[in-house]
């Protein structure tokens, strides 16, 4: 069986890439690149039938296709003009290739003639009378066309699993390639709906963006098939049922970014228009298709009663993310997938800048430092996470030491110098080169020589300094400061680094260069004042200092934490951590397996005491990325004697937060003003619940027992829903858990549907979270998209872990056909569900799991399962190292910190501490 024949259908529209469409009215119609505005097309129901074996006859590898397109007739016209390329058309009844009729069963004109008008890549019919205004049509062929490997429109893509040959079955209609799979107004602004059906080999699975409308087995001309109807909707962008005015959001928020992006790349929009469309069940967050962005429908569309301030600050990212590739990208365009972080970095870079403008109060530019903080289970199965954030910070450094505008004046000739081109990143270096000699900057070296140092060596360095001696120096951050470096470097590891840095509170004038191993700075030689080096972190490297400066840090984290930048509070818990994964903030490994040993660069217990100050910490940022780390502590010690302790200090941590989120939302009848502060209000509530605060418990349970007893009016706001729900769920018991479910099977909003879904795993209730595991296996409870969200949902709560794992065990090979191959959330759900392991047991259990499966193999999450085993092992290190100071750490700071605390601010302490 071929398992993994995989049929795509990807509907989009680009700019014809060509000119010559002068208005010269001499030339006949077909002779002009562009379609005239005689005919809009309003829907085409097509099917295709992608043959995976050689046709017998020609020797190739085929498909056939059937396609009625309805159109509406605006101005009369005898003259029907559809793209068409490299398809051959049947001829229907001994008549034509074509059958035009009328819909509604009107008269429709006769057929004249018909041809195909090549260099124009148009199919020509001549009927013998007008078309009428107003009127509809349809226009029905039947053709066939080569499923070939040259990578245009519907082709063929081979490749091998488990030694055995497999054949998929994918399209690609960027640029041009749609008229290449069926005849179509191809043409950007011919938008229209689709209805596709695939026929494909029984046991193969048929995708396609839109939504699965109908999956039938049947017999076609004596060949058993099984035949998968979709539907896209791109006038809609979202599937009927959804409120109008979720389109609001982004339209309102488009013209700014594109504003934004014109003065900033100081070129105007290269295109006529700018479409952007929200589709069902996309694969990617979004393609960048040039003039015609397409998303995920999560992303794009924001429902003002239902979305949470996050969904918004996704929509304004994204857009301005996508439609920076506009220029960055589609524009002009690097030459080769090589170089594909420069592409995706400097989106993600510029993205925050766009949204920036779009929501000015939002303080926007900020948060890129947390997106580039990136998990391990986030990213063994997204290599391009790293090159977006690599790439990102890279450039937002680079930035930095040419500052701003001359940064802009660099991009700006770039893009105007190779508009329409291709180029390689080294162009974009040049072009800065000569902005940076036309006006003078001093740096140390040559653009492109600082810059290569970045981009072509792996990882990134760790700078030390000394301040009882001034002695600085570099060296290549290594996660395992055993292994060897496996990729030689031409430039030995060694970076020149510009340092930006604060003396005792006060930023230092002159940035300055650390350009070898070692140095030394006597200006950093302080004596009994604290260095911060890499202020607001622009710079990408770590810092680590002499025990006595990191004293001096702590110290005045805890006096007064605000002397020190918001970026620098946020990014240090990361800086300090110790544990296997922390790393990968900066990682650019592709070694995944060096991640997951950790490189202790200073003692855990120093660690954990930069969290004490959280006390007094109010931001966002800083919570959020102690949060993000601490939850590696969370997974490994919530089965050890540890975990009460820490249950307890973080609850004191989280109080002081919760009470003055409760203060300043009035008793918790409004949320805050600002994007962070609603962000970290979320955390608020949802850490004081998960570590037992009763106030916390007892407000979520009651807003959801409000909402149980009215359905149709929910108070929750939407920001909250994901953790009040959760909370909810977990305290409750079967009512609330039968509640949600019943919530989640009728809710119309993708996004409220999925908040209910991981909040349904958050049941303390085993067999509840067993019937719920039971679910993905039946399409009809949950969807198959869903399943594997679900099983990892379920393995991430404490009392689900070891359900999940068995449940993943017991119906591997059910999962293993349904989603193993070429599926990624597949890797995710074996990340998930081992997340935990961090005993002897639990790695020999997987051993004989990966020892008892090995012949079928793991198909996408073949890595995923060996990082599995490399994590189990190291955190298995981890703990033995780790786990005695922990407890004992926890043990001894949680009391006295709330003491002093308590006397130190007016906050009431909770009664029950
Ligand atoms: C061919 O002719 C038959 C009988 O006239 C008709 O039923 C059928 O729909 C025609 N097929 C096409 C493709 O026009
Ligand atoms: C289409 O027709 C041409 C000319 O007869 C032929 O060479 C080509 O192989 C055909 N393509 C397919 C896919 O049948
Ligand atoms: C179609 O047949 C395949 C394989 O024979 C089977 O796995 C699948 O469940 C069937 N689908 C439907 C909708 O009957
Ligand atoms: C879009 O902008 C209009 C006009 O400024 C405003 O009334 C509306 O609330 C905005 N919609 C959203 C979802 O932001
Ligand atoms: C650091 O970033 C903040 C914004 O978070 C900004 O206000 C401040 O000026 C920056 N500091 C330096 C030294 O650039
Ligand atoms: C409560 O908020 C008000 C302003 O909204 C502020 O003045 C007051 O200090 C806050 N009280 C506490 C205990 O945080
Ligand atoms: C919040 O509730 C407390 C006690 O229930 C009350 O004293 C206080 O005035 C309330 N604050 C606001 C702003 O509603
Ligand atoms: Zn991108």
């Amino acid at each position: 069986m071929a398992l993994a024949s995989v049929a795509t259908i990807v509907a989009l529209w680009t700019i014809a890439l060509t000119g010559g469409d002068g208005g010269d009215d001499v030339t006949a119609p077909w002779d002009r690149h562009r379609l005239s505005s005689a005919l809009v097309p309003e829907r085409y129901n097509i099917s295709l039938w992608p043959r995976l074996n050689r046709d017998p006859n020609s020797g190739l590898y085929i498909f056939t296709g059937k396609s009625t397109v309805e159109f509406e007739c605006v101005k009369e016209t005898q003259l029907i003009l559809i793209h068409s390329n490299k398809l051959n058309y049947t001829v229907l009844n001994n008549t034509h290739t074509v059958r035009v009729t009328a819909t509604g069963g009107g008269s429709a004109p006769g057929v004249q003639s018909t041809w195909l008008q090549m260099d124009t890549q148009y199919l020509v019919i001549q009927l013998d009378s007008e078309l009428i205004p107003g009127q509809r049509y349809q226009l029905y062929t039947e053709f066939t066309g080569e499923l070939a490997d040259d990578l245009a429109g519907f082709y063929r893509s081979e490749y091998e699993e488990d030694g055995t040959r497999k054949i998929m079955a994918v399209s690609q209609m960027h640029p041009t390639h749609a008229r290449k799979t069926f005849p179509c107004f191809d043409e950007p602004a011919m938008k229209s709906v689709f209805y596709i059906t695939l026929t494909h080999p029984p046991g193969t699975v048929a995708l396609s963006n839109g939504m699965e409308t109908e999956i039938v087995n049947t017999t076609v001309e004596g060949v058993a098939v099984t035949q998968t109807t979709t539907h896209t909707d791109p006038y809609m962008g979202s599937p009927v049922g959804h409120r109008s005015g979720t389109r609001d959001y982004a339209l309102n928020v488009t013209g700014p970014v594109l504003d934004f992006l014109q003065s900033y790349y100081n070129i105007s929009y290269p295109l006529s228009k700018s479409d952007q469309i929200a589709i069902p069940d996309f694969y990617f967050g979004a393609m960048e298709n040039w003039g015609l962005v397409t998303y995920r429908e999560t992303n794009l569309l924001y429902d003002p009663l239902t979305s949470s301030i996050r969904n918004k600050e996704t929509t304004v990212t994204i857009i301005a993310h996508e439609l920076a590739h506009m220029w960055f990208g589609n524009l002009v365009t690097l030459r080769w997938w090589n170089e594909v972080w420069l592409n995706e970095g400097f989106a993600s870079y510029v993205s925050y800048l766009g949204a920036d403008h779009a929501e000015p109060a939002w303080n926007l530019k900020d948060l890129i430092i947390l997106t580039t903080i990136v998990r391990p289970d986030q990213i063994g199965q997204q290599f391009d996470v790293i090159s977006y954030s690599k790439g990102a910070a890279v450039l937002r450094m680079l930035s930095d030491f040419l500052s701003e505008s001359i940064f802009v004046q660099g991009l700006s000739r770039y893009l105007n110098h190779f508009a329409y081109s291709n180029t390689v990143g080294n162009d974009l270096w040049q072009q800065l080169q000569l902005v940076v000699e036309a006006n003078n900057v001093s740096l140390p070296g040559p653009v492109c020589d600082i810059m290569n140092r970045w981009v072509l060596q792996m990882g990134f360095p760790v700078v030390t300094i000394d301040t009882t001696t001034g002695a600085v120096s570099q060296k290549h951050f290594l996660l395992d400061p055993e292994s060897k470096v496996t990729v030689e470097s031409p430039y030995r590891y060694e970076w020149m680094i510009p340092v930006r840095w604060m003396k005792s509170g006060e930023v230092q004038r002159d940035r300055w260069w650390l350009m070898e191993k070692e140095a030394v700075n006597l200006e950093m030689k302080t004596g009994g004042l604290w260095i911060l080096a890499n202020v607001n972190v622009t710079g990408f490297y770590r810092v680590n200092y002499d025990l006595g400066n990191w004293e001096r840090l702590l110290t005045q984290l805890d006096s007064e934490h605000q002397v020190i930048p918001v970026i620098n509070r946020a990014s240090w818990w990361t800086m300090l951590s110790t544990w296997p994964g922390a790393s990968v903030h900066f990682q650019v490994s592709p070694n995944f397996h060096a991640w997951f040993h950790s490189a202790q660069l200073i003692s855990t217990s120093l660690a954990l005491r930069t969290t004490s100050y959280l006390l007094l910490e109010t931001e966002y940022m800083p919570w959020q990325s102690a949060l993000n780390n601490l939850q590696y502590y969370d997974l490994m010690l919530d089965r050890t004697d540890a975990y009460q302790p820490m249950q307890n200090y973080m609850r004191k941590l989280v109080t002081p937060l919760f009470l003055h989120f409760k203060n300043i939302t009035s008793n918790w009848t409004r949320v805050p003003d600002g994007l962070t502060d609603q962000y970290n209000q979320v955390n608020a509530i949802s850490m004081g619940c998960k570590t037992g605060l009763t106030e916390c418990q007892s407000l979520t349970t009651a807003w959801f027992k409000q909402w149980m007893e009215n359905p149709t009016d929910n108070p929750i706001h939407p920001n909250l829903r994901t953790t009040v729900y959760c909370s909810a769920v977990a305290a409750g018991d079967e009512a609330e858990w039968e509640f949600g479910w019943s919530q989640f099977k009728n809710a119309t909003l993708a996004s409220e549907a999925s908040k209910l879904m991981s909040a349904l795993a958050c049941t303390k209730n085993k067999q509840l979270l067993q019937r719920y595991l039971s679910h993905t296996l039946n399409p009809a409870m949950i969807r198959k998209q869903d399943a594997t969200s679900v099983i990892t949902s379920v393995a991430s709560n404490r009392e689900g872990q070891s359900l999940a794992w068995d449940f993943v065990r017991d119906q591997w090979e059910y999962m293993f056909t349904q989603y193993g191959v070429g599926s990624f959330s597949f890797a995710s759900m074996i990340s998930g569900v081992t997340a935990r392991f961090s005993t002897a047991a639990e790695l020999q259990q997987l051993e004989e799991f990966v020892k008892q499966n090995s012949a079928a193999g793991f198909g996408s999450a073949t890595l995923a399962v060996e990082q599995a085993v490399e994590r189990t092992r190291a955190n298995i290190k981890w703990l033995q190292l780790n786990q005695q100071e922990i407890l004992d750490w926890f043990n001894s700071q949680s009391r006295h910190q709330t003491q002093r605390h308590c006397a130190d601010t007016r906050l009431t302490c909770n009664k029950d501490e």
